[in-house]
């Protein structure tokens, strides 16, 4: 989706404030160059008092005052916090833990998806905003509900979910079979006999449910959250067919929910980032999280995207985080831009001085007086009103890709394999290896079309489709290259172990044959070495090792310690016009990072431009434009140094050979 401006702005509550100080607020707000206000998400008790009592004047008023200052509006369905009156109709409104306990009242995110009360309910206040404001010139678009998620266990979703698997297999037989319920001899002769994966396990070691059963439920949970959304986006495309429709995502990290599946009828994505969150009280924020988050939610529809909150102090519940720095919120706002968001708002305006929240910092401090963060996002504010138009719309192109799979995910969830294991941590220090050297790399799907990349890392590809596989061999086929690791093509489609040699299903393009597998404990690590003339080197192999059989290509690593020395862990083999490298040993970061940079020198890409440690660099295309966004995440002052002359967005001077970047600092050139 393509807007007709850069949009900046905030997320306002003025339901927690008195009615006289809204129009300081705006003035305050159009000052510091917010053009956008996400107002309601959480004010479905102030709108619907009481069961079919609406009362929308207080927000007809606060859209009104913004919109006389050209702020517009995009409004939040209020679905993630119900009224107590809405609860207290049946108590299996509450959601059911995946322990087996339900939920009470007193936060938010309580209900039960599949709940039809719920739904009734939902319908009803969702059609009530969108005939309220369909019309209102300043009102442009909705998100859905709120950062969607918790998974229920509760018996309407445990009937849904028997109704889900009718559509997916043709009979109980079918489902016994793939499930392999004959262990433990779970045989089901009715669906209805068929639980959902609650840990009701008598011991903690009994609480592990069937995989196949356990996978098919978390698909399930998704495609839930999928329908209810559409549910209330039905409503709003049909009354407010120009408004647009997004959801705040949670960033790469979180796993319950195939985002994927959740973006596809959304207009476009839109995240909630924070660089430093109140549970993280050290003050090392490492930029590569919040640049996998970016890229990943980029790649949910291939598409820009919005931060729909972005930190705008310091986080707290319980605790008060670290300060931001000055010129972090700057900093962290633009790494986004950076990364391909078109629409930054900072989560929130004022902080609140009541509620759970009392501790999360806005833009403003509780006594609502501008102080330094009000400052350094109002210098924003000024610099996006001269150059948004400039960014907009403009796109990355990456030469590297690194393919994540929701099934994956599931399926570790269900069996870690190893305690040291952690899919999402493996990811990020391959996606660092990457980011450290400045090198773009875009998050994509099993089907995602691969054809435009030169190079495509598929870490841990557990639950292996032949669709993946056919499109990664098409990719190679054709002379792309692809990196393969350990714990690849183990399990079919239903979590079973596949009935073959490992890697299964990928040990065609990759040429090898798992031997063995050593899943490694606590207190043992073996030993990887490179020996192929520009890799070489020892890493330690703490989790994993994939001993490997050679059927085709060469050997370019081997192992040193144990019963396995000497024996091949990685190796690269030609397939087609590509290459294959199958990394049988899973590592840690300094690993990924020194076969990364022997990966992008052999694939033949290149960095933008040589920057110090610690300054990223990344590149947006605005048709043969090109923006270079470079980022000094150090508290040092760094000297760029350009081989060409480049044009300085921020103030249009041009810039020969060197280029210094001030602590916290960011520029932006142009060829
Ligand atoms: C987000 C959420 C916001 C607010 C914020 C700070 O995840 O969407 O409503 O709670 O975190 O805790």
């Amino acid at each position: 989706m393509k807007f007709s401006k850069f949009f900046f702005g905030t997320d306002y509550y003025p339901e927690h404030w008195p009615e006289e100080r809204w129009s300081e607020d705006a003035k305050l707000m159009k000052a510091a160059g917010f053009n956008i206000v996400r107002l309601a998400e959480f004010a479905w008790a102030k709108i619907e008092t009481r069961e079919g009592h609406f009362n929308f004047d207080w927000l007809d008023r606060a859209i009104d005052i913004l919109a006389e200052l050209d702020i517009q509006i995009v409004l939040g369905t209020p679905t993630a916090s119900p009224p107590p009156w809405l609860m207290a109709k049946d108590g299996e409104l509450f959601i059911v833990k995946e322990n087996g306990v339900r939920l009470g009242y007193g936060n938010r995110r309580e209900y039960c998806p599949n709940h039809p009360l719920y739904h009734q309910h939902t319908e009803r206040i969702v059609t009530q905003m969108a005939e309220r404001y369909k019309d209102h010139p300043a009102v442009i678009g909705w998100q859905i509900d709120n950062e969607f998620g918790a998974r229920c266990f509760c018996d309407i979703c445990r009937g849904e979910f028997h109704k889900w698997l009718q559509t997916r297999y043709a009979n109980l037989d079918e489902v016994n079979e793939k499930w392999g319920t004959i262990f433990w001899g779970h045989v089901y002769g009715e669906w209805s006999q068929i639980p959902v994966p609650v840990q009701l396990g008598y011991h903690p070691m009994d609480s592990s449910p069937n995989p196949g059963l356990a996978l098919d439920y978390f698909r399930f949970m998704s495609d839930v959250y999928v329908t209810y959304q559409d549910l209330q986006m039905n409503i709003l495309r049909e009354k407010c067919p120009k408004h647009f429709i997004t959801h705040n995502f949670m960033g790469f990290k979180y796993k319950n929910l195939n985002y994927f599946d959740l973006a596809k009828n959304l207009d476009f994505v839109s995240w909630d980032n924070y660089a430093r969150m109140q549970w993280t009280m050290d003050a090392d924020v490492d930029p590569s999280n919040a640049a996998l988050n970016h890229d990943a939610m980029r790649g949910l529809k291939k598409q820009n995207f919005w931060v729909m909150e972005q930190q705008s102090g310091p986080g707290g519940w319980e605790h008060v985080a670290a300060a931001t720095k000055p010129g972090e919120l700057r900093l962290w706002a633009y790494q986004g831009i950076a990364h391909g968001a078109d629409g930054i708002i900072f989560f929130r305006w004022r902080t609140c001085r009541f509620g759970t929240e009392q501790y999360w910092h806005g833009v403003l401090n509780h006594h609502g007086i501008p102080g330094r963060r009000y400052e350094e996002i109002a210098r924003m504010g000024a610099e996006i009103s001269l150059i948004g138009e400039q960014i907009n719309g403009a796109v990355m192109k990456p030469a590297v890709a690194i393919m994540q799979s929701y099934d994956a995910r599931f399926a570790f969830q269900i069996q870690q394999v190893n305690p040291k294991l952690h899919y999402e941590q493996q990811i990020g220090d391959i996606y660092k290896a990457f980011h450290t050297q400045n090198i773009g790399v875009d998050i994509v799907s099993e089907k995602d079309r691969l054809s435009g990349y030169k190079l495509v890392i598929v870490p841990l590809m557990y639950v292996l489709s032949e669709e993946t596989i056919t499109n990664l061999e098409r990719f190679a086929e054709k002379g792309g290259m692809v990196v393969l690791t350990g714990l690849t093509g183990v399990k079919n489609l239903h979590n079973a172990v596949v009935n073959m040699k490992l890697p299964g299903l990928a040990a065609k393009m990759s040429g090898i044959e798992v031997e063995e597998y050593l899943s490694l404990p606590e207190y043992e690590e073996n030993e990887i070495k490179f020996s192929h003339v520009t890799l070489d080197g020892n890493y330690p192999v703490p989790i994993w090792a994939d001993v490997l059989s050679l059927q085709q290509g060469q050997p370019i690593g081997h192992y040193s310690k144990d019963f396995i020395a000497d024996q091949p862990a990685a190796s690269l083999n030609e397939f087609g016009k590509g290459k294959v490298l199958y990394l049988g040993a899973l590592g840690n970061y300094e690993y990924y990072k020194d076969i990364a940079q022997w990966l992008v020198n052999l694939a033949g890409i290149e960095s933008p431009i040589a920057a110090p440690d610690g300054v990223e660099v990344t590149v947006r295309w605005k048709g043969n434009r090109r923006l270079l966004f470079i980022l000094n995440h150090t508290q040092q002052e760094h000297n760029i140094h350009l081989e060409n002359s480049y044009s300085n967005v921020l103030n249009g001077e041009i810039i020969h050979e060197t280029v210094g970047i001030p602590p916290f600092g960011v520029l932006i050139l142009s060829d």
